[in-house]
């Protein structure tokens, strides 16, 4: 197999320029030297587990790692750190990402790209890990379109809402916080009688809403995919008091269009006529210690980045499907983005309410 990244007619640039020119060169038969990673967009725990399989991984077969800090920003402004071994250690159980995250604006335009173009090839990075969701995939697609470089994106995000792939990075362990959580409200709900309207993340996604609805009970759930009339919920709900059922959890997607909790629970607490309470989840659902499962899947998914990238391919993300590693043209990822979650999840939850 004979690719070429870069153009070797730059490396007396580059050189000027104090880059790594000695990796700015035509690559053969797989053979790296270096390559780079970043974690863009919303951080999720697992995304350390992720980085350290990338490293691990990459040291395995001779390859070099640069870390880019937060995101595509470390990427134009040349903000990176090199990372052995070491230097991911002891970071497997840690939530949130150690070389940071951010969402870029610059990299949204042609130049910031140029820049960041031009940076790897003055470090000498000849192909880039980018762990992130559907918006950072589209970053390193443009990259990789414009510029020739060679990319492979891993999904990491709480939102589960990435086509090609099961599970997401961090998905488990945001699911596994706002059951917790649940269940302890729950407890209150039930010895006061109080409804509660349960706020979790996903601006665009209700897969985190529905599932979790699913695995705490709910007695209804609100996401962005799937228009519930309110006065469906009402008499439901009316339906369910009436019956003697004290406690009522609502799970409310973020993103719904009637306002998220705070809209539903105005709209549908006055209008069952019932005590209730209003909890946002928020940010905790971001951290924590990640799951077993989000750590497995950092491992599959991280180490598959790093071969698909050593043998040849680019443009590929790892992705988990029924619970086996595979890989997805990015192309066809982003052109998917809409295509939603698993409604038959949601139709369950529901169903399952009562
Ligand atoms: P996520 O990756 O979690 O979906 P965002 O959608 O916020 O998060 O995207 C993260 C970053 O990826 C953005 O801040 C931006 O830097 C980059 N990005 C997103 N969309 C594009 C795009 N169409 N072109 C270039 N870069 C993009
Ligand atoms: O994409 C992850 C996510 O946590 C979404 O669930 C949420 O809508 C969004 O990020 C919040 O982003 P920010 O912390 O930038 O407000």
């Amino acid at each position: 197999m004979l690719w070429r990244w870069g153009d070797p007619a730059k490396c007396g640039e580059a050189q000027a320029r104090g880059g790594f020119v000695r990796h700015a060169r035509i690559v053969l038969n797989g053979m790296m030297d270096r390559i780079g990673v970043l974690t863009s967009g919303g951080d999720g725990p697992g995304m350390n587990a992720a980085l350290r399989a990338v490293v691990r991984s990459a040291s395995s077969r001779g390859i070099e790692v640069l870390g880019y800090r937060n995101g595509y920003q470390g990427l134009v402004d040349g903000d990176r750190l090199e990372l052995d071994d070491r230097a991911v250690g002891g970071r497997i159980q840690r939530g949130g990402t150690f070389i940071g995250t951010s969402r870029c604006p610059a990299f949204l335009e042609r130049e910031g790209r140029a820049r960041a173009a031009r940076q790897l090839e003055d470090d000498g990075v000849e192909g880039l890990i980018v762990i992130g969701g559907d918006g950072s995939f589209r970053g390193a697609l443009a990259l990789m379109e414009e510029h020739g470089t060679l990319v492979c994106g891993v999904p990491g995000t709480i939102d589960n809402d990435v086509w090609g792939t099961d599970e997401t990075i961090g998905f488990d362990t945001a699911l596994n916080t706002a059951v917790e959580a649940i269940d302890k409200i729950r407890d209150t709900s039930e010895a006061t009688g109080t409804t509660f309207f349960v706020e979790v993340m996903g601006r665009g996604s209700g897969a985190l809403a529905m599932y979790t609805a699913l695995a705490a009970g709910a007695a209804g759930v609100l996401v962005p995919e799937e228009h519930e009339e309110i006065s469906a919920l009402v008499a439901r709900l009316k339906r369910s008091f009436a019956e003697g059922k004290r406690s009522h959890i609502i799970v409310v997607a973020e993103g719904d269009e009637a306002g998220g909790a705070f809209g539903v629970a105005e709209q549908v607490g006055k209008a069952v006529g019932c005590p209730y309470r209003v909890t946002i989840l928020g940010h905790i659902q971001r951290g924590g210690n990640p799951t077993a499962r989000d750590r497995i899947i950092a491992a599959l998914m991280g180490d598959g980045a790093v071969r698909a990238l050593a043998e040849g391919r680019t443009g590929q993300m790892l992705g988990m499907r029924s619970g086996r590693l595979v890989e997805a043209p990015l192309v066809e990822v982003v052109a998917n983005a809409h295509a939603g979650p698993r409604l038959d999840v949601l139709h369950l939850a529901q169903m399952l309410a009562g």
